[in-house]
């Protein structure tokens, strides 16, 4: 796609989604938006998928259950038996079988980055990564750790996930509401990656100093 219709791409979607949203929703999904594009410029994503997921993200979030509900069920995504009992999550789902079906999106990456916001998975798309961290840092976000979780996203995508992942778990069990399997593993994935990546670093330090050792 040109420059020129991906800006009326997103031009006609601002449109379309400030009838659709109320004021402080639409604000709140040009901002992740924004913090999209910037954490893909930062971690080496498409800015202009990451800027259409952010816009589009909550775009059934406003929207009443059932309707949200048959939008699941026509969408092409599977959608889990926890997630089908936890109402707070199906607009991820919904939003991207309205992306799909109404705005004839096909792309895989933008598509999954908008279902998975809400529930998270292991082993996530760096745009699916990107428009998770994004919707928890945006600049409407006032919560105690936003600032802490925006430095982190800067330096250290992965930990800034785990992270995330950490606090979705524990907001879920606070509320005593379902607690979907994907974000279990994706915490579970990340906490595994970190060692990884740690365990890595010390068996560099080792090598390295076995090699000034012999020489
Ligand atoms: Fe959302
Ligand atoms: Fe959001």
């Amino acid at each position: 796609m040109s420059k020129a219709s991906q800006n009326e791409e997103v031009r006609s979607i601002t449109v379309l989604l400030k009838a659709r949203l109320s004021k402080k929703r639409f604000t709140h999904s040009v901002n992740v938006a924004r913090a999209a594009f910037a954490l893909a410029e930062r971690w080496g994503a498409d800015p202009q998928k990451a800027y259409l997921a952010g816009l589009l993200h909550d775009c059934c979030k406003e929207l009443p259950f059932p309707e949200q509900e048959e939008l699941m069920r026509g969408g092409p995504f599977v959608v889990s038996d926890v997630e089908w009992r936890c109402k707070p999550v199906w607009h991820g789902i919904a939003a991207a079988s309205f992306m799909h079906a109404e705005l004839g999106i096909s792309d895989m990456e933008i598509l999954g980055a908008a279902r998975w916001h809400t529930v998270g998975r292991a082993n996530m798309t760096r745009l699916e990564e990107i428009v998770y961290m994004a919707d928890l840092i945006s600049a409407d976000r006032t919560y105690r750790d936003v600032d802490r979780f925006r430095k982190m996203a800067q330096n250290d995508l992965d930990k800034a996930l785990l992270c995330a992942f950490e606090y979705a778990v524990e907001s879920v069990l606070k509320k005593e509401t379902p607690l979907p399997v994907s974000t279990v593993e994706a915490y579970n994935f990340y906490l595994a990656k970190i060692a990884r990546r740690s365990e890595e670093k010390s068996e560099g330090k080792t090598k390295t100093a076995e090699r000034r050792k012999n020489t």
